[in-house]
């Protein structure tokens, strides 16, 4: 079974609310019809119920049993303002800022999920990452013990020899742009265990890249990388990861074999660590657009699951989305 068909059985068994915020976007209403014949999940749309209906008319699909939740007239509003208020007057919003502010659909889906309401939320097919990403740092935090929120991208790869049978789990795509060393030790114990609670990968073996391999070149990004490694080596000591690591050392055996002989990840690395978010985010496209891969996207380190979508999303992007999402919802508990 590959990764999204594993995914999807996994999120019948127990059907979590997805909220789907950008409720009258045509990808979206047709997204949330899928997920709802499906059985995968049951969506919540978001918006003016008029406009909701307007969009699922256009994109020829029925809502019929699907929730649409206006945040101007929900009867859940108040709570969810006085929650907001408490949550953010320590940095100055005020009642007033928070009533206009669960009118959005982004912040009232947010809330929805934060006060249980909601299992989990997939936006971003018209919001930009940072204006998805902002609200859920601010209000659903980092989880208890986690010091990052950050990225995984499952890259699902042709090529069956390379990682886990081919999947290959990429951090951080999407959220940290120039990361700390300490950050990028937490963005690798996070992937490592994105890896294996969402991914089912038994042995994370984590290679934390750069553009030198063991010391052959002297920079001090490398010794930012050098850095980041000791310091996940001392949080997380059981756990297979070694750095710095050139990307075909990380993934060729032969390679590996050369230039760092005797590592236990070089050359079969399954979760690949970019020491920034160009990099990573270059990265990931590249194996998608040339290499052929198939790439998921999952925030790691949020208290409760909230996912990013990219503009140029399919329905089925959106589907899929909501399908983690909920499975990761199921790994919360
Ligand atoms: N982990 C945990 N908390 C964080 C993180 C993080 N990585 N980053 C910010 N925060 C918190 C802050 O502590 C702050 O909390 P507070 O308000 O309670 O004090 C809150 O989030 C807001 O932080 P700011 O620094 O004010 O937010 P900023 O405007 O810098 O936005 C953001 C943060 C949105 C993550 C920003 O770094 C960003 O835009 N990242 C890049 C997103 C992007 O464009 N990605 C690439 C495209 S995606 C793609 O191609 C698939």
């Amino acid at each position: 079974m590959g990764l999204i068909e594993m995914i999807r059985a996994k999120a019948r068994e127990d059907k979590k609310v997805i909220v789907l915020p950008e409720g009258d976007e045509l990808r979206t209403v047709e997204a949330a019809a899928i997920i709802r014949a499906e059985e995968l999940a049951v969506p919540v749309l978001l918006g003016k119920t008029e406009s909701v209906l307007a969009a699922a008319e256009k994109a020829g699909v029925s809502l019929r049993e699907i929730g649409i939740i206006d945040p101007e007239t929900s009867e859940k509003a108040a709570a969810y303002v006085e929650a907001l208020y408490e949550i953010r007057k320590n940095k100055g919003v005020t009642k007033e800022q928070a009533a206009a502010l669960v009118k959005d659909p982004m912040y009232f889906g947010i809330m929805m999920v934060k006060l249980g309401d909601a299992d989990g939320l997939v936006s971003g097919a018209v919001h930009s990452t940072g204006d998805m990403l902002r609200p859920a740092l601010q209000i659903i935090k980092t989880k208890p013990g986690t010091k990052v929120v950050s990225s995984s991208f499952l890259m699902d790869c042709p090529n069956k020899a390379l990682g886990e049978n081919g999947l290959l789990v990429y951090a951080d795509c999407v959220v940290i742009p120039c990361p700390t060393a300490e950050e990028l030790a937490h963005i690798a114990i996070g992937a490592a265990e994105t890896a294996k609670k969402l991914c089912g990968i038994e042995e994370p073996r984590v290679a934390m890249l750069s553009f030198s391999t063991k010391g052959s070149a002297k920079h001090e990004l490398v010794t930012k990388v050098q850095e980041a490694t000791a310091l996940a080596h001392a949080l997380a000591p059981d756990l297979l990861l070694d750095g710095e690591l050139q990307f075909d050392a990380a993934l060729v055996p032969e390679v590996g074999a050369l230039k760092a002989k005797g590592s236990p990840v070089a050359g079969r690395a399954n979760v690949l660590i970019f020491p920034d978010l160009q990099a990573g985010n270059i990265g990931y496209k590249i194996t998608q657009r040339i290499g052929g891969a198939e790439c998921f996207a999952v925030l790691q380190g949020l208290d409760k699951p909230c996912n990013d979508l990219s503009r140029g999303c399919s329905v089925e992007d959106i589907v899929n989305t909501a399908v983690f999402t909920a499975v990761q919802a199921q790994m919360n508990e």
